[in-house]
């Protein structure tokens, strides 16, 4: 992160310690993450509160926390320059999303399309939770003075909401809020299933469908040698008419910075067998020393423990600035400690 006297942009992203982290995972993600640590002031959550709107293993959800935050090391995230934290060892998100809850309408979490999708996949648990989860997810973005927010396309009105919230709360409160936007990554996209390659690669889909960024190398020559293709033997850039070999070609693109021109003049004739090894080989190249590094670091619990602490004391001091400017605005009496 820069000195504080340093005005740099804030970032805010939060990733859900939840399956396992995925090639699309990477590309829209976390390599976007490692690009944008130098120019602005990086904050990354493991969002472990939200997790919970679903029913979790306390066992494998304690493991999966201590997974992802070895992974965002190992593709190299600074913890020095960047925060890496677990939000619940912030306690402020979740009082902010209390005060918050009480300026956002039930008609609008009731809009909201993820809300509906989970509600309908978990039938049986339709808790408060998941209905105020965008709530949440506004507090973390707002408690951080955000000024732009990194999400998928899928988390859009999401951050429509936490605008509208904070343009509410300023209008009757004053500028208490930085109102976020949402940041696009130039190198991003969407990657897309291997099996399936109109829709989007998702971990909780089959494991044929997806590269784990933990994925044994043999495991991911495997699962691209069966990614669906079609019946031409032509490498050409074509989302509508190709999209197996469009994606795999963004994949390859993206990771090796060949332009689709460069990979047609390359591979075109020469049959998708060659060329998916082509791919395999490029994605292997890139998650081998991060898989490498992983692996020491996960195994390192004395440095995560570290990064932990030392990250949650940085981010609850930024939130607490945030906080004492709420707490004053609606109406608390002040507590010196
Ligand atoms: P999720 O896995 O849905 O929790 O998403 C975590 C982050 O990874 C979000 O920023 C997503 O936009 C990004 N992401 C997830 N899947 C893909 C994909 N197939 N292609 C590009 N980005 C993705
Ligand atoms: N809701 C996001 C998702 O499902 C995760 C998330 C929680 C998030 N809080 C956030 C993303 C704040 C960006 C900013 O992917």
């Amino acid at each position: 992160m820069a000195q504080e006297n340093e005005k740099h942009q804030v970032i805010f992203s939060g990733i859900q310690p939840t399956g396992k982290l995925t090639l699309g995972n990477y590309i829209g993600a976390l390599r976007n993450f490692k690009l944008l640590e130098d120019s602005y002031d990086c904050i990354y959550s493991i969002v472990d509160m939200h997790a919970l709107t679903v029913r979790q293993n306390p066992t494998e959800l304690r493991r999966a926390c201590l997974s992802v935050m070895s992974l965002f090391l190992a593709v190299g995230l600074d913890p020095e320059k960047s925060l890496i934290y677990f939000q619940s060892h912030v306690s402020g998100h979740a009082e902010l999303a209390w005060v918050l809850n009480c300026f956002t309408y039930m008609g609008e979490l009731s809009r909201m399309t993820q809300f509906k999708d989970k509600s309908a996949k978990h039938a049986d648990n339709i808790n408060a939770g998941l209905f105020t989860y965008p709530v949440l997810m506004a507090a973390d973005i707002l408690l951080y003075q955000t000024d732009l927010v990194p999400i998928g396309a899928d988390q859009k009105q999401h951050l429509e909401l936490a605008r509208d919230i904070a343009e509410r709360f300023n209008g009757v409160y004053g500028d208490v809020f930085t109102v976020p936007d949402a940041y696009i990554p130039k190198i991003g996209g969407r990657v897309m299933s291997l099996q399936e390659p109109t829709r989007k690669m998702s971990k909780s889909d089959p494991e044929e469908t997806y590269i784990a960024m933990l994925d044994e190398p043999a495991v991911i020559r495997r699962k691209l040698r069966r990614a669906v293709t079609d019946s031409e033997n032509s490498v050409r850039f074509d989302p509508e008419g190709k999209p197996g070999i469009s994606n795999l070609m963004s994949i390859l693109s993206t990771l090796t910075g060949m332009s689709m021109d460069e990979i047609s003049a390359a591979y075109d004739g020469r049959g998708y067998g060659v060329f998916k090894d082509a791919v395999a080989d490029a994605v292997i190249a890139e998650f081998e020393p991060i898989q490498k590094r992983y692996n020491e670091i996960f195994a390192d619990k004395a440095y995560l423990e570290q990064v932990m602490t030392q990250c949650a004391e940085r981010a609850r001091r930024i939130a607490g600035r945030t906080l004492t400017k709420v707490r004053r605005k609606v109406g608390m009496a002040a507590l010196k400690l």
